[in-house]
């Protein structure tokens, strides 16, 4: 039988060298990744040698990798220059929509960074520009490449747990003030939005997957309780989904900074599931109609299908999202978290936006155009703050 060999190393480049960058630059350079760094990109010179400091490179073998890869300050150049096969977007959120539409343009399939874009129109261009040039893209949306996940989707899409009633997620994602000072982007309408948006919006994206509908319409409160920023620190909703199912949304960044929380619920008329992550630990609590756990099930299932390596991608969900869009590539097929998976996402952020703005339920799609930076003054005058 002949053997096949495997595909060349596609070249791939990296925008962006902050916080989220060492988790991405950690499971390119791992043994087998299917991509070769060929250029690194930050508006600020130091921060590529301090991403490899971050990501546990000492002086020297940070200097011999600089001495290798190309690095640039002007991303329209590095793309010109390089023409890298896939390119990683991770900026500020408010630069996603301009510097993925030209790495697209240039011939890369990209993984993008949540939240897609800050604004409707612009994530649905991407998602066209996607379709037509054949490009992918790949987003940051972590929860999908969970352990389980994928199986569960695909249960609850089976009708394994029965018809969808409800379900509800809760990302208590505590960040103190150092989080939003340390850079002027951090907590603005136009470049984060707030908790729904940055902390939130992979979480609404995993709910809507799992419970196997669109966002048909949305309503939502937010409130600037305890930080000392320009958009939501607390956001409270529901979502109502195109298969009639309920949802009900809580992000805050208001809580504490030690004692992390994504945690979501759904039941069927078959079954029900809590899964989460809290302080880093997962939990998950399947059960049948009749109460009984399916842990075991699940465990067993998940290891025999996918292996021991599967329950690893807890350490770096990235990895996961890397291996993914090289495979994604070879084969041709879309991402797991795919393009439509970032401007869908986007617009139910934008929709519950809009509701707590205009104090009514928001039909979803957009009827027009709306964008994270139209909520500027939300909080103006009398709205609802605490500092
Ligand atoms: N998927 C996840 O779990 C996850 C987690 C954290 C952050 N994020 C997302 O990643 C993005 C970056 O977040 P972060 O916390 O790493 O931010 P950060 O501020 O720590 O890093 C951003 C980097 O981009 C650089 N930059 C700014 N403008 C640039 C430009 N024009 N060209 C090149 N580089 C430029 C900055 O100098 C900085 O080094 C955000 O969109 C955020 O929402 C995703």
């Amino acid at each position: 039988m002949p053997v096949k060999s495997p595909a060349a190393p596609l070249s791939y480049a990296l925008i962006g060298c902050g916080r989220i960058s060492v988790k991405h630059i950690k499971a390119v350079l791992k043994k087998n990744s299917g991509l070769t760094l060929s250029a690194i990109v930050d508006s600020n010179p130091a921060a590529p040698a301090n991403l490899l400091l971050a990501a546990g490179f000492s002086d020297k073998k940070a200097k011999k990798l600089l001495d290798r890869v190309h690095v640039y300050t002007d991303f329209e150049e590095m793309l010109r220059t390089e023409h890298p096969q896939v390119v990683a977007i991770t900026v500020p959120s408010g630069l996603h929509y301009r510097i993925a539409k030209a790495a697209l343009l240039s011939g890369a399939h990209i993984l993008l960074e949540k939240p897609m874009t800050m604004c409707a129109s612009e994530a649905r261009e991407l998602y066209e520009i996607s379709e037509s040039t054949g490009r992918k893209i790949a987003m940051g949306h972590i929860y999908r490449y969970l352990p389980f996940v994928a199986t569960l989707q695909k249960e609850i899409a089976d009708g394994v747990f029965g018809t969808i009633s409800h379900g509800s997620v809760a990302v208590r994602w505590g960040h103190d003030q150092e989080y939003y000072d340390q850079a002027a982007w951090r907590g603005t309408w136009k470049s984060d939005g707030g908790a729904l948006m940055n902390q939130s919006v992979h979480a609404l994206d995993l709910l809507c997957w799992l419970m196997n509908g669109e966002a048909v319409s949305a309503t939502a409160m937010l409130a600037r309780r305890f930080r000392d920023m320009e958009a939501e620190d607390v956001a409270c909703g529901t979502l109502e989904l195109s298969n009639h199912a309920l949802c009900q949304i809580e992000g805050t960044t208001a809580t504490s900074p030690f004692d992390h929380e994504a945690s979501f619920f759904i039941n069927g008329s078959k079954g029900n599931l809590r899964v989460g992550l809290r302080k880093g630990k997962p939990f998950f609590d399947i059960r049948d109609a009749a109460g009984h756990k399916r842990n075991f099930y699940y465990l067993r299932k998940e290891l025999h299908e996918k292996g021991f390596g599967s329950l690893l991608t807890l350490l770096n969900p990235h990895a996961g999202i890397y291996k993914d869009l090289v495979l994604a590539i070879h084969e041709n097929r879309s991402p797991i978290a795919d393009a439509k998976s970032g401007y869908t996402s986007v617009e139910m952020v934008l929709g519950m936006y809009l509701s707590a703005r205009e104090g009514r339920q928001i039909a979803l799609p957009l009827a027009a155009d709306f964008s994270s930076e139209d909520m500027k003054g939300f909080f103006d005058g009398s709205r609802n703050t605490a500092h």
